[in-house]
């Protein structure tokens, strides 16, 4: 604590508390996490009952309504979903535009950003605070946001390999529909593996929300300026791109490929130890024994392998889980396999390219942003967040003009 009083209005005493560890900046109701005892829950169920039992879409109406929908619910919603999936024409021709290489993660925060400018019923600076008192138009913005990111998300990654985007087809279940915009190769000839849409479903469900994580934080921070939902999805997609974050498991995929082999992964955690080299996937700010997210991956990896065959990668990550976890180092240090160890595995094997997997996660994660954006701009304590500094630098400097510099 330090005690800070410039103006006559400030509290006079503040935390200096890098990253914020230890300060609520809010008061929520979407999702519980113990970190010692590696529970997550969303609007109080546990994750692996609705890993296990729910659809993506049920558990986004969830978090984002505070309840779950019954059956008409469920099919009003989903229908309202998959009826936002088509993108403007404009928009498609901005996505075109980007250089062939583009990282998809890169088109998909410029579309978010971008589509602000297609809906500006939804900027405040246009029509007013007034969006933020009309539940039908706020839920409009959701159904677009929801609706239309799998379609940017496509094609950004058939822009990447060359291939014409495509359209989606509304009668599919989101995460089909999502597959089938991917990988269409005529009108007719694909239809996506059950067992891979229930996969990619689960993980959708366990990435759907994950209290004030990073990118969370961001879309409430942004949110808090009262700008249009788009913008503020695109800030809270860029917080998700670092590789500190989203980024983790396509570097978690790079450390396995890295490390190559079984037999060089003693080494590779003696570098780890003398900090020339970070284990990801490991580790949380949150959670100090098994991520529950990480526990229901291992079983959906094994789902993938019966189909698809086991990604040779996998041996290394199982190694390197059991050496870490059995190592004095880590155990001191509570570091376990987070959320990022297994998806990347389970993505790659999938067949995603790497720089796919920030854009999987943004996805699932928008209906996580949604639900802490209704809760924000509907809290009558919210403020626009203005966190304080240490000032450490000089002051009072006599000013040099530029010819007198040396
Ligand atoms: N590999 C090696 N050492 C680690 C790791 C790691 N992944 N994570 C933490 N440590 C060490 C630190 O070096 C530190 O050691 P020290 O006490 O000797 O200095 C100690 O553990 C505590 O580290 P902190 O930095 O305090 O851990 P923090 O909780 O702040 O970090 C973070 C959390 C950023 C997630 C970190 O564990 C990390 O970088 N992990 C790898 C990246 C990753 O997997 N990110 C995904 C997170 S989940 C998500 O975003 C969905």
């Amino acid at each position: 604590f330090r005690q800070i009083k410039e103006l006559p209005s400030d509290f006079g005493t503040m935390i200096y508390d890098p990253g914020y560890y230890n300060t609520a900046v809010c008061k929520s109701n979407i999702c519980y996490i113990d970190g010692e005892k590696g529970v997550l829950e969303y609007r109080g169920y546990a994750i692996e009952d609705l890993a296990n039992n729910s659809s993506f879409l049920e558990v986004a109406y969830l978090l984002i309504y505070g309840g779950l929908p019954n059956n008409d619910q469920l099919t009003l919603w989903s229908t309202k979903i998959m009826n936002h999936t088509f993108i403007h024409e404009n928009l498609i021709q901005l996505m075109k535009s980007f250089r062939y290489d583009a990282h998809p993660m890169g088109m998909l925060i410029s579309s978010m950003s971008a589509m602000s400018t297609f809906y500006p019923e939804a900027n405040p600076a246009l029509r007013g605070a007034d969006i933020y008192k009309n539940k039908a138009l706020m839920n409009k913005q959701i159904f677009r946001i929801l609706g239309k990111l799998p379609t940017i998300a496509a094609c950004a990654y058939r822009h990447r390999i060359g291939r014409p985007y495509n359209n989606p087809i509304n009668t599919l279940s989101f995460t089909e529909n999502f597959l089938y915009m991917l990988d269409r190769l005529s009108e007719t000839n694909y239809k996506p593996h059950p067992t891979l849409t229930r996969a990619l479903d689960k993980l959708f469900i366990i990435h759907a929300d994950h209290e004030l994580n990073c990118s969370t934080a961001t879309m409430r921070q942004i949110s808090s300026t009262l700008v249009d939902p788009y913008t503020a999805v695109a800030g809270a997609a860029g917080a998700l791109y670092g590789p500190l974050h989203g980024g983790a498991n396509e570097a978690v995929l790079r450390m396995l490929e890295h490390i190559g082999s079984v037999e060089n992964i003693p080494s590779f955690l003696e570098q780890v130890k003398q900090k020339k080299q970070r284990l990801m996937g490991f580790g949380h700010r949150v959670y100090k024994s098994y991520d529950p997210r990480a526990k229901i991956l291992k079983d959906v990896t094994n789902e993938v392998f019966d189909l698809l065959g086991r990604n040779p990668l996998m041996e290394i990550a199982i190694e390197l889980e059991r050496l870490a976890l059995t190592d004095k180092y880590f155990v001191d240090r509570q570091l376990y396999p987070n959320v990022d160890f297994y998806s990347g595995i389970i993505y790659k094997t999938m067949g995603f390219p790497t720089d796919m997997f920030p854009v999987l996660f943004s996805i699932p994660r928008a209906a996580g942003w949604l639900a802490h954006w209704v809760e924000s701009v509907s809290d009558p304590d919210l403020r626009i967040f203005r966190p304080r500094q240490v000032y450490l630098g000089k002051r009072g400097l006599k000013y040099v003009p530029l010819s007198q510099r040396s």
